[in-house]
């Protein structure tokens, strides 16, 4: 089933996940993300990537938005959006399989996914279905 957002519901997603990037915690990597959340009630959640001297339990800007609404209560997800820098040679930066793994948990395969790069004063937006990100998510456990 096709999802559809107003592109004021694009732009205030992408405003939340912009915020939140500002907060990123990243003095290792300097790569701040921020990420958001829209529920199927309407509500928005968001989050950044938080670093860690210990590299490994750094946590994604994804997961901490996931987190943050499932933590509130939510189950389901009208769309996702991420934000970064521009990186030379790139087109955008998708997010990380592990982040994949857990959105399958709550994404459906037609959720949007808007992905955003800041390239100076732009911000450029690209969008992805769940499915395209993520074809073959294990998901054993999940009742869909
Ligand atoms: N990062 C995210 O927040 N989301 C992703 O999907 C990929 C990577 C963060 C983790 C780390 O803090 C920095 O970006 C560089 O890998």
């Amino acid at each position: 089933m096709k999802i559809t957002l107003t592109k004021s519901e694009i732009n205030t997603l992408l405003d939340a996940a912009q915020a939140a990037r500002e907060n990123s915690y990243s003095p290792y990597s300097k790569f701040a993300v921020g990420a958001a959340v829209l529920t199927a009630d309407g509500q928005l959640f968001s989050g950044t990537n938080v670093e860690n001297s210990s590299y490994g339990l750094t946590v994604c800007a994804e997961r901490n938005a996931l987190f943050a609404a499932v933590g509130a209560g939510h189950r389901r997800v009208k769309a996702l959006a991420l934000i970064t820098q521009k990186v030379k040679g790139q087109k955008f930066n998708s997010p990380c399989g592990a982040c994949r793994q857990v959105m399958s948990e709550f994404l459906t395969p037609d959720t949007p996914v808007y992905i955003a790069v800041l390239d100076g004063k732009k911000r450029l937006v690209y969008c992805k279905k769940f499915s395209e990100l993520m074809p073959f998510p294990f998901d054993k456990f999940t009742e869909k």
